[in-house]
């Protein structure tokens, strides 16, 4: 079981109100937005994370889900290249900050596209998402560093969400919480699959942070499910967030 000590999130940018949407959930509210992320940074800092805040970047409206900007491991970092105009470029500030961390960064390279919303862990193994975001090539390139470091990789076409996390969540102990198309899928019928109701779908993004489950608020037969399992939960509201597709495990690198 991996136990993270760190984390690095992003402040949200007032530009935040700009970002890329497909949830017809209207604008986000920029002060709202700035008090969930420091409720957020709280809740893992309460997980035993050291938090690193990084400074708003008003260049690229999306930057506050950093984690699409790198692939974290104890053996190596792999800085992602963005696979949308708008963000392409966020990564580089993150590279920096990374630094202090890890002496050695590998990088995704053109024409590879990888975002990290796209990538889940399994102990030493690493499932990859080919999505919209994230191509053939830059699943490739991961895959290849991964495996020079060790540790194995699976690539796993994706059709219906954004992100492969935006319908799966790794609760450890082989269980997979898992909405929609991940419901019945081959290349995770090893996992013990935690099911979530269509209408609890936005709920597949929670995050396991040291033996307890961040579970957006709002959806309240998940978190039963995930406490009947014997998890501690703690209930977020990211509904600023949610307006721009994203969700808690964005929201921040843990490693
Ligand atoms: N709004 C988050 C994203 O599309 O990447």
């Amino acid at each position: 079981m991996i136990m993270f000590r760190n984390a690095l999130v992003r402040r949200p940018c007032r530009n935040m109100v700009n970002g890329l949407s497909s949830a017809a959930l209207g604008r986000p509210d920029y002060d709202k937005a700035l008090t969930q992320h420091e409720v957020y940074v709280q809740a893992l800092r309460s997980c035993g994370l050291n938090v690193t805040v990084l400074a708003a970047d008003e260049a690229y409206p999306d930057s506050v889900f950093i984690e699409d900007t790198a692939v974290l491991s104890e053996r190596v970092a792999v800085i992602a290249r963005p696979g949308v105009s708008s963000r392409l470029g966020e990564e580089k500030t993150i590279a920096a900050a990374l630094l202090s961390h890890y002496p050695n960064l590998e990088a995704i390279a053109a024409p590879g596209t990888l975002e990290g919303g796209d990538v889940f862990r399994v102990g030493e193994h690493f499932f990859i998402g080919i999505s919209g975001r994230t191509n053939p090539e830059g699943a490739r390139q991961l895959a290849m560093v991964l495996k020079k470091h060790g540790y194995a990789a699976t690539a796993l076409p994706l059709h219906d969400v954004l992100h492969l996390k935006t319908g799966v969540a790794y609760l450890e102990n082989n269980r997979l919480l898992a909405c929609g198309e991940f419901l019945d899928h081959p290349l995770l019928s090893r996992f013990q699959i935690v099911p979530i109701a269509a209408a609890e779908a936005y709920a597949a993004n929670s995050v396991w942070i040291n033996g307890c489950v961040l579970v957006p608020s709002g959806f309240p037969q998940t978190r039963k499910n995930i406490e009947a399992l014997g998890y501690e939960t703690l209930s977020l509201d990211v509904s600023e967030f949610r307006k721009l597709d994203g969700g808690l495990s964005c929201l921040s690198l843990r490693f």
